[in-house]
């Protein structure tokens, strides 16, 4: 049984008062995980405000090195440092907005591995691709990038996001019955590739996730939780959502 996670991704917003007012009035669920990506300026208050709780804590982003001439970068030593202990790879901003190359992600998902982080591994096609019938070929095509560069592919230390693009900030979710399409054959890619492991592998939803559509999201047999953005921002709305999954 895989136990539901509510993650929030925060992006380019918050604050240490908006850190202080979640560590004040997030309700924990009591079947579900609730990991928080705030910026990388943030996160080392939200984790000591969290330290004594079990609520995960990550970085949005970290780069492929250890250390180095990379201005403004971070890496995934410095994030475990903190106490953190997960990272987001691959959002679908990062990869449009950044230069995130399929081989970038690939090589920042084995940093964060090897600092002992759980990396969250974004994956999801544009509009263009659903609409040419190829929005799994782009989403297997990221899967692979990632387990083409590892030594032995390892899933149980890991989750996926599965966010298509076209769902991202346009108030506009997938349909619980396109989400769970698309969960189930990431699902049976892992299947393929893995000897065993694809049960035990959280796969989140995330895509104008809101407090009216999470019941119906979650209630989908290949939806193990959410990556939430600007629902997040919203403690009152972020409890409604891990409501919805605990129940
Ligand atoms: P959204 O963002 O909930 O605002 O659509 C989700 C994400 O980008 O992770």
């Amino acid at each position: 049984m895989r136990k539901p996670v509510v993650a929030a991704n925060w992006k380019m917003n918050g604050s240490l008062e908006l850190c202080e007012h979640f560590a004040r009035t997030l309700v924990r669920p009591e079947n579900a995980d609730v990991w928080i990506f705030p910026t990388a300026l943030h996160l080392g208050s939200l984790t000591d405000l969290f330290r004594e709780s079990d609520i995960g804590t990550g970085a949005q982003n970290v780069w492929c090195e250890l250390d180095g001439a990379f201005t403004g970068e971070v890496s995934a030593n410095m994030v475990a440092t903190l106490g953190a202990e997960l990272a987001l790879v691959g959002h679908s901003e990062r990869r449009a907005m950044f230069g995130d190359s399929d081989e970038v992600v690939a090589r920042k998902f084995k940093k964060i591995s090897d600092a002992g982080l759980v990396p969250v591994l974004c994956v999801g096609e544009t509009l263009e691709e659903r609409e040419s019938d190829l929005a799994f070929e782009a989403v297997q095509r990221q899967l692979s990038a990632v387990e083409e560069a590892w030594d032995h592919p390892v899933y149980s230390h890991q989750a996926i996001a599965y966010e298509p693009v076209w769902a991202i900030g346009t108030g506009k979710a997938a349909t619980a019955e396109i989400a769970q399409e698309m969960q189930a054959l990431i699902r049976d890619h892992i299947d393929r590739r893995s000897t065993g492991e694809s049960q035990a592998v959280r796969i989140l939803y995330g895509g104008s996730v809101k407090a009216t559509n999470a019941s119906e999201l979650i209630a989908q047999k290949d939806i193990d939780g959410f990556l939430v953005g600007g629902a997040s921002l919203d403690v009152d709305e972020f409890n409604q959502i891990c409501e919805a999954v605990n129940s």
